[in-house]
């Protein structure tokens, strides 16, 4: 009897659906023992978002400063895992704060210990330095990466920024204004993510991780656009500037906050096209560059 731990944590459902989906191979496997863990604040984030609190998680969301969660179940920390599916989503280009508190608990260092893990992300589209961080929390839990998978929204950049903000800010799943698309990641990704449950599951059998990444790859569970990552490693180093400057300042947080969202705007519709027209001109230049760049963010290895 195999052993496979289940975590996550979804606030619109979206996650929670996604693990619910790729695990269902596995619990109909009457050899494999599937347990889930849904990852709980102490003081739960809220859903529906409003503004002044969506953009407040953004300091402690960028510099990772874990919060309280509530305890892992008994039952849950009594086992020993043979293969953890970890899916988490990205807040402000990190891994969001529900997701770095638990990696920083001393339930995931003795959950994680020497544990081979697939990452699971259900994100926007800007998820490729949130994994890099991902791998330096399971790194310090002495976890073994050993598959990734990057469900996101296949629209435009600038198309699933308007979407996801109504999404966030309603609630609701639909279509903005009746012309915009769905938010997020599409029902047919989600719906179909059962097809990698089934490749989860012979590398699980066979007990050899090795070539799982590989197999993944060829059902189309990671697309990486070097465009994206240019933008994601530009906000990334903004961002810990704004982050750094915030964090510092209690008192005058509020008005900060709302000086950042005024900037955040103008980089997300300024400064990213510029990014865009610029990696388009410098595309012939960069082939290489880039393509080494997809074929590190569609590894699991560490740079
Ligand atoms: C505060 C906040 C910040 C977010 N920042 C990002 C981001 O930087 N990059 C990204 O791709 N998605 C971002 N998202 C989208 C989430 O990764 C995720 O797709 C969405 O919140 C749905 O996840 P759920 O399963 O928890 O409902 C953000 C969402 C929230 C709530």
């Amino acid at each position: 009897m195999k052993n496979v731990l289940v975590v996550y944590y979804s606030q619109s459902g979206q996650l929670k659906e996604i693990a619910k989906n790729i695990s269902e191979p596995l619990l109909a496997d009457p050899d494999i023992n599937v347990v889930f863990h849904q990852i709980e604040m102490e003081k739960p984030f809220p859903f529906p978002w409003n503004k002044e609190l969506f953009f407040d998680a953004f300091p402690e969301s960028f510099l990772q400063i874990p919060a309280k969660l509530k305890p892992v179940p008994q039952k849950i920390m009594e086992m020993k895992y043979d293969l953890v599916l970890f899916h988490y989503q990205v807040w402000f280009l990190s891994p969001s704060i529900p997701i770095n508190s638990f990696l920083k608990s001393p339930e995931a260092k003795i959950l994680l210990n020497n544990t081979p893990v697939v990452t699971i992300s259900g994100s926007r589209n800007m998820w490729y330095l949130a994994q890099e961080k991902i791998k330096v929390l399971l790194k310090q839990n002495n976890a073994l990466l050993k598959g990734n998978i990057a469900l996101v929204d296949r629209a435009g950049n600038l198309i699933s920024v308007i979407t996801i903000v109504e999404w966030m800010f309603s609630g609701k799943k639909e279509k903005h204004l009746g012309i915009f698309p769905l938010p997020g990641v599409s029902q047919k990704d989600i719906d179909d993510s059962v097809k990698f449950g089934h490749t989860i599951i012979s590398a699980l059998n066979q007990n050899n991780f090795d070539t799982l990444q590989d197999k993944l790859l060829l059902q189309d569970a990671v697309r990486v656009s070097p465009y994206l990552v240019a933008v994601d490693k530009k906000g990334n180093f903004i961002f810990s500037k704004w982050a750094s400057f915030i964090i510092k300042r209690t008192e005058k947080r509020k008005k900060l906050l709302k000086i950042f969202v005024i900037y955040l705007v103008l980089a997300i519709w300024v400064i990213s096209p510029i990014v865009y027209i610029l990696h388009v001109l410098t595309y012939p230049f960069k082939i290489n560059k880039n393509k080494k760049a997809v074929k590190y963010y569609k590894g699991v290895e560490s740079a």
